[in-house]
C-alpha cells in the first residue's frame, strides 16, 4: 500500500468483526516492522502487554469506560512507557549502548559518559521521564499504527481508561506509564467509516514563522 492510501486508510475505527482473528505470526511481523520507529538515543523505552484472552478483555474493558471495542478487537496492545528506559542498568539501554560500541558509534570506554548524558537528558527529574517515556512509546505505537493498515488491518488507539486501575488490574511495574491501549483486527462487515474529521491547515498549526 502506498503511504498516501496508508494516512488515508488509517482511521480510528469503532467497530472490529469479533469473528476475525489477527494471528500470532501477522502480529509479531508489524510489531517487528514497526519498531523500526525512531527513539532518543535509540533507547526504545516501550514495552507491550498483548490481550487476546476474552476475559482479560473483559476486565480490561470494565476499566477502559466499558468501551465495546476492547472486547470486540481479537487483540488489544497496552503500551508501556518504560520511565527507566534511560538508566544504565536498564537491558535495553545496555544493548543499546553495545550495538553502539559493535558498530563504530561509541567506544567501549564511553559507558560512563553515556549514561551521565541520558540521566541529564532524560532522567533528570520527574517531568523528564515521563516526557522521555510518552513521546517515544507515542512514536512507537503510531508506527504500530501505520504498520497495521499496510497489512490491511485497522486499528483503535485508546486513553480513555482508569490509568492507575489497570496498572493495579494487570500488575504493571511502577516504573511503567501507560500512553495508552490499542485495539487491532478487522472491520465489521457492514460499517461504513465516516469521512476524516477536520485537520488543522499548515496556517493553523505553524504557530511562528522565522
Ligand atoms: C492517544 C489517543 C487516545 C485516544 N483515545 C480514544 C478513546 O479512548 N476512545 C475513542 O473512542 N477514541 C479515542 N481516540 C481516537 C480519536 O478520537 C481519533 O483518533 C480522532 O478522532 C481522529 O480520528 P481518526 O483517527 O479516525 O483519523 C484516541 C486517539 C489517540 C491518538
Amino acid at each position: 500500500m502506498d503511504f498516501d492510501s496508508i494516512l488515508k486508510n488509517r482511521r480510528a475505527i469503532n467497530h472490529f468483526d469479533p469473528e476475525r482473528d489477527v494471528d500470532d505470526e501477522t502480529l509479531k511481523s508489524i510489531l517487528e516492522q514497526a519498531v523500526k520507529a525512531p527513539s532518543s538515543y535509540n533507547l526504545q523505552p516501550w514495552k507491550l502487554v498483548v490481550f487476546r484472552d476474552p476475559e482479560k478483555k473483559a476486565a480490561l474493558r470494565k476499566l477502559a469506560f466499558d468501551q465495546p471495542k476492547v472486547t470486540e478487537a481479537p487483540v488489544i496492545l497496552m503500551f508501556l512507557a518504560d520511565r527507566s528506559g534511560w538508566r544504565p542498568e536498564n537491558t535495553t539501554m545496555r544493548n543499546v549502548f553495545e550495538d553502539n560500541v559493535k558498530s563504530g558509534k561509541m567506544a567501549s570506554d564511553q559507558r560512563e559518559w553515556f549514561a551521565g548524558v541520558t540521566q541529564a537528558l532524560y532522567g533528570r527529574d520527574d517531568e523528564a521521564m515521563q516526557a522521555f517515556a510518552n513521546k517515544n512509546a507515542g512514536l512507537f505505537a503510531m508506527s504500530v499504527m501505520y504498520t497495521a493498515s499496510h497489512y490491511g488491518l485497522h486499528t483503535h488507539p485508546m486513553d480513555g481508561f482508569d490509568h492507575d486501575g489497570v496498572k493495579k488490574e494487570f500488575d504493571i511495574p511502577e516504573n511503567y506509564w501507560i500512553p495508552m491501549l490499542m485495539a487491532v483486527g478487522h472491520l465489521k462487515p457492514g460499517i461504513t467509516i465516516h469521512p476524516k474529521a477536520w485537520r488543522q491547515s499548515y496556517e493553523d498549526m505553524v504557530l511562528k514563522e522565522y
